[in-house]
């Protein structure tokens, strides 16, 4: 565990990304927080935003996050999804989905076979996810009439949440072919539902990309995720069709070590790389250990005002910061530093330079950094 480095979490700003996001959407928001909240922990920002800002819904990947959910919070009554690792044919977690009131989007036929099979599930909300043009799970919106069959045959009219995923979110949505087309088999999906006498309580198609372009606001849920922790899901080159305005709501923060006086030429580090110029080197707390990975090297950093890169090989521990002419004090051994705060637009740098997506960058950050949270008053 590091003590001055650490993932600082502000929850104020996580309520300001909320109070954005509904300024534009009303529909209720089903909070993605798998992955342990994007890397944030998903158990302090759930407490936080079902007790301070009403979110009542959350989104796991596996049973074992949802577990978590309910284990830590067991005061809290929200609803909570597993969405992709099921494990529904396992029936001993057929029953943890039950007795703990554990929704499982249900995105293949055996999956809700074994579902509608049950008679523990006859009053259970039923979920479902539609393949629209994904291609990854699903079930396939071609055999709607399968699915109609199947659930009719079971006497289930009434459908809790049907939802479909975009593929191509973080592209246009009003020009992409492929999310006009699947936003149009969604739209077929609801109609054939409804004709075919299906009683539908929520339904949901939008993650970030799609709710940043104002497209699935229609509905009765929107499904974010990335977009509240700060950044904007759209690619670089197609931002300008974000509408989002979101901060980032951590700051991964470390201290300087250690900092020399450093000539051009002199060999540094782990392979000897060269410095390339006269300068200052600081060595700092954070490595690939704690998640800094070796794409690193390079990435352009500020400190105190000054630009600074990342030199020569990230180690596991601690990496080389280099300060090209610097004064011996633009960098102080002991001295904190940051590399990314609530700026998003600084945020998007690091993961261009990286070659990471935003996604990646929050989520590789290891357990070995501890994760602090604020709330002013
Ligand atoms: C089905 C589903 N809905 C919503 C989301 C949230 O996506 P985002 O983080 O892009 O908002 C995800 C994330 O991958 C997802 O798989």
């Amino acid at each position: 565990m590091r003590y001055r480095s650490r993932l600082h979490i502000d929850l104020n700003l996580l309520a300001e990304n909320i109070l954005e996001l509904r300024s534009f959407a009303s529909s209720k928001i089903l909070f993605m927080v798998k992955a342990d909240g994007y890397g944030h922990g998903a158990v302090p920002l759930v407490r936080f935003t079902y007790e301070e800002l009403g979110i009542t819904e959350f989104g796991c990947a596996t049973l074992g996050e949802a577990m978590q959910l309910r284990e830590e919070l067991p005061d809290l009554k929200f609803e909570v999804y597993v969405f992709s690792d099921v494990q529904l044919e396992d029936e001993e977690l057929a029953e943890v989905y039950l007795h703990h009131r554990i929704i499982p989007v249900l995105s293949s036929f055996d999956s809700l076979n074994i579902f509608l099979k049950n008679p523990d599930f006859r009053h259970f909300p039923l979920c479902l996810k539609f393949n629209t043009g994904m291609n990854r799970l699903g079930l396939d919106s071609q055999k709607l009439d399968q699915v109609i069959e199947l659930l009719k045959k079971s006497g289930r009219m009434s459908l809790y949440h049907i939802m479909t995923h975009f593929s191509c979110g973080s592209l246009p949505m009003k020009k992409n072919k492929r999310n006009l087309y699947q936003i149009s088999e969604f739209k077929r999906i609801k109609e054939e539902l409804a004709l075919a006498g299906f009683e539908i309580e929520r339904t949901s198609i939008s993650n970030s990309g799609a709710i940043e372009q104002k497209v699935g606001l229609d509905e009765t849920h929107i499904r974010p995720g990335l977009m509240l922790y700060g950044p904007s899901s759209l690619l670089p080159q197609y931002r300008e069709l974000s509408c989002w305005k979101g901060k980032i709501i951590s700051s991964l923060e470390t201290y300087i070590i250690d900092v020399f006086k450093a000539e051009r030429g002199m060999p540094i580090g782990y392979g000897a790389s060269t410095c390339p110029d006269n300068g200052l080197v600081a060595i700092i707390a954070l490595g690939y250990g704690d998640g800094l990975f070796t794409g690193f090297k390079g990435v352009e950093l500020c400190h105190k005002k000054k630009h600074c890169k990342v030199f020569g090989r990230v180690n596991m521990d601690m990496t080389q910061v280099f300060f090209k002419g610097a004064n011996s004090d633009q960098a102080v051994a002991g001295e904190a530093f940051v590399i990314w705060d609530h700026d998003a637009k600084k945020f998007e740098k690091i993961c261009e330079q990286t070659k990471l997506i935003p996604y990646e960058l929050f989520c590789q950050l290891t357990s070995r950094v501890p994760r602090v949270y604020s709330l002013s008053e």
